[in-house]
């Protein structure tokens, strides 16, 4: 019902306007008594087929939300009854911030597919631990961590290490994200030595640790081949855990939304269907490199059940969505699972 309210007025209040409204609702419904038990009833798929146990960690099923939707880590248990496996929070930035002026987010509709220049908005370390400080419900917790726009390339391993360290003990695994743009002034540190002095501060961290919490590398669509090779090399070179391929693309062509209006909505990271080829030739490339021994989250464009099968098929381990939820609706997570079961039968 909500689901069907909110389609019915997004247009009117624009996409980010819409985005916050449907995080506010799913907040709101999460207090109501009994009312994520209905929610799962209603929408979660459970069967033991669908389980799986990836870098020591169970996992109800393999289908999680991608970052950027639960910036802040206020809905992952409402999110969790919608039937995900598990919700990637985040990005987090240390300290809080906005991120670019609005508008900034848009619905390409006749692309199925969602363009935004946030520049990572986030509400900082300290909400998020006090919105992941009590029980998660059961749900698989991963934290996306980047750094403050306002901080020097120089000092970036401080601020990953700085909200992994405060956040370790109240989520799963890890993300880095190091696939931002540039177009956006944002830092992208690309090379193997900037990623390598990102990531070192953090192994070290988790080694005085009792608890192991994997870490993963969240890398760009819009890499060369020699880029993503090298992404791939440092994960088998390092204690590094996994990749998540892949984040949005910089690149606009070949869209089919009109270039006057793209020219009015300006620059931005597009995600949805114009990415799902590349997100699943990324993923098969990270994967034969790696001999298939390493743990792929796939991510990018995946719109239909189907298109979730050909990501697991090409080598990911886990997937994630964000923009087929935002267009399929809250049935979606159901229906990949149910696409799932079935061709297990097979
Ligand atoms: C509005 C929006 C905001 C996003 N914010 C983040 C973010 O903060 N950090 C991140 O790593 N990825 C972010 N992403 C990228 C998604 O996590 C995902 O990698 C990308 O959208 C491709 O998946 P999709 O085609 O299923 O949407 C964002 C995507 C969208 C649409």
């Amino acid at each position: 019902m909500i689901f069907r309210i909110l389609s019915f007025i997004a247009p009117l209040l624009g996409a980010e306007r819409s985005h916050n409204l449907a995080v506010m609702l799913l907040r709101a419904v999460g207090y109501i008594p009994g009312a994520k038990w209905l929610m799962r009833k209603l929408y979660a798929v459970e069967d033991e087929r669908l389980e799986r146990d990836v870098f020591g960690i169970h996992f109800r099923n393999p289908i999680g939300m991608a970052a950027g939707f639960d910036r802040n880590g206020d809905i992952f248990r409402e999110l969790g009854a919608l039937g995900f496996g598990f919700v990637e929070i985040g990005t987090i930035t240390p300290e809080p911030q906005q991120g670019n002026p609005k508008p900034r987010l848009f619905r390409l509709d006749d692309d199925s597919a969602i363009m935004n220049r946030i520049g990572l908005s986030s509400e900082g370390l300290e909400q998020a631990v006090a919105n992941l400080r009590n029980d998660h419900g059961g749900v698989i917790i991963g934290c996306n961590i980047g750094k403050n726009s306002a901080t020097e390339p120089e000092d970036a391993p401080h601020d990953y290490l700085r909200v992994f360290r405060n956040l370790y003990q109240y989520a799963d695994y890890f993300t880095v994200n190091v696939s931002y743009n540039t177009s956006f002034k944002q830092y992208v540190p690309r090379t193997r030595e900037s990623i390598i002095s990102i990531l070192e501060p953090l192994f070290d961290f988790r080694r005085g640790q009792n608890q192991y919490r994997p870490i993963l590398l969240k890398i760009s669509p819009d890499l060369s081949d020699e880029d993503i090779d090298m992404m791939t090399d440092i994960m088998i070179d390092t204690p590094l855990d996994g990749i998540v391929a892949t984040n949005g693309t910089v690149r606009h062509s070949g869209l089919k939304t009109e270039p006057e209006r793209m020219k009015r909505y300006g620059a931005g990271i597009v995600s949805g269907a114009p990415l799902t080829n590349r997100s699943i030739e990324v993923i098969r490339r990270v994967y034969k490199r790696s001999n298939g021994t390493y743990p792929i989250i796939g991510v990018g464009g995946i719109m239909t059940p189907e298109q979730a099968k050909a990501m697991l098929d090409a080598g990911a381990t886990l997937v994630q969505v964000y923009t087929g939820f935002v267009y399929n609706g809250p049935t979606f997570v159901g229906d990949i699972c149910k696409q799932l079961l079935e061709d297990s039968k097979n």
